[in-house]
């Protein structure tokens, strides 16, 4: 348990379009470059390993992503530092391959695999998702991955594999924040198994056409686009399939403020702050707040899996 609960207080950050303004202006820009025209392209560093994949119409929304620098210069993941600007920083130099995943719990198949052989078989595809995180930012993000559906019907679940919890590296070594207890390590978070099948839950793998960047959770995360951006948990080492609602990280440092469910609902806020609205990140300075949409936009496909639950009180 951690030591100090963690805050992660938009009011406490660098507001995204101060220091997308502030970067953009350490490298000689315009501030005007920051505007939307800038947005839209977005164009991965040379030396980013392409991926062969084919477009998910399907599953992308039509809005514009974001350029790949707002993706990789501005995340969360406290293993690499709890400023916007660590990760990118402090990953560097991160080795995310060789790589392997222990599958276990629940299920007829169990044992450690390489990432080579999760990835066999597994067709990639790009899915341009809504990503809102919950502290009331947001980011349109073209993602390729696959179905975490098409993994974990691999390992034969059993009827009493009623959720899937996940378990992100723990190496203290080689992620410096995990030095620190500003969070319990290892990061685990978890899903109930429909939400796990469903077909909009992605393993990611890559970001732009190209392989993961460290920052964003390489080499292989999870992406739930209808959930709170803490939900998709970043360079996964262990998949285990349970009987009972796993505890996960968020929801044990701060149980009234990160519940396990964790869908985007704009009429329920955060103890501390309204989610009503989101600031989509590289947006103009002065361009108005967005409104939050229920499940983030995936209601059509999403809302049955909750049905006469109280989203109030399973937030
Ligand atoms: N996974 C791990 N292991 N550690 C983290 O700190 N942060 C979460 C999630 N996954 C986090 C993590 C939070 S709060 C968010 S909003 C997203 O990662 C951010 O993903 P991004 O940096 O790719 O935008």
């Amino acid at each position: 348990m951690a030591t100090r609960v963690p805050r992660i207080a938009p009011s406490e950050i660098t507001p995204p379009e101060v220091y997308f303004s502030r970067r953009a202006l350490l490298a000689g820009a315009l501030a005007a470059g920051v505007s939307t025209l800038a947005r839209g392209a977005g164009s991965p560093p040379a030396g980013a390993a392409p991926l062969e994949y084919t477009a998910n119409p399907r599953y992308s929304v039509s809005e514009a992503p974001n350029r790949y620098e707002e993706i990789t210069t501005y995340n969360n993941f406290y293993e690499f530092g709890t400023d916007k600007e660590d990760p990118s920083e402090n990953a560097r130099n991160f080795q995310p391959r060789p790589w392997s995943v222990t599958i276990d719990g629940e299920a007829e198949t169990r044992g450690t695999f390489t990432l080579e052989d999760l990835l066999k078989g597994q067709p990639l595809e790009e899915r341009v998702y809504r990503f809102r995180c919950v502290e009331a930012w947001s980011l349109v993000v073209p993602w390729v991955g696959f179905p975490l559906s098409s993994l974990l019907a691999r390992f034969k679940p059993t009827s009493r594999a009623k959720y899937v919890e996940f378990t992100t590296l723990y190496d203290p070594h080689r992620m410096p924040g995990q030095r620190s207890s500003v969070l319990a390590w290892p990061y685990v978070e978890g899903l109930r198994m429909d939400e796990a099948m469903h077909p909009l839950t992605l393993m990611v793998v890559g970001l732009y056409g190209r392989v993961l960047p460290n920052q964003d959770g390489a080499p292989l995360r999870l992406i739930v686009p209808w959930k709170y951006g803490f939900k998709g948990i970043k360079s996964i080492v262990r998949i285990r399939f349970s009987a009972t609602q796993p505890h996960t990280t968020w929801s044990l440092a701060a149980p009234n403020e990160y519940g396990f469910y964790a869908n985007v609902n704009p009429a329920v806020d955060h103890p501390r702050w309204s989610q009503a609205t989101e600031r989509r990140i590289g947006a103009p300075f002065l361009a108005a707040r967005r409104p939050t949409l229920l499940f983030n936009g995936y209601a059509d496909e999403v809302a049955s899996l909750y049905q006469g639950m109280d989203l109030r009180r399973y937030f």
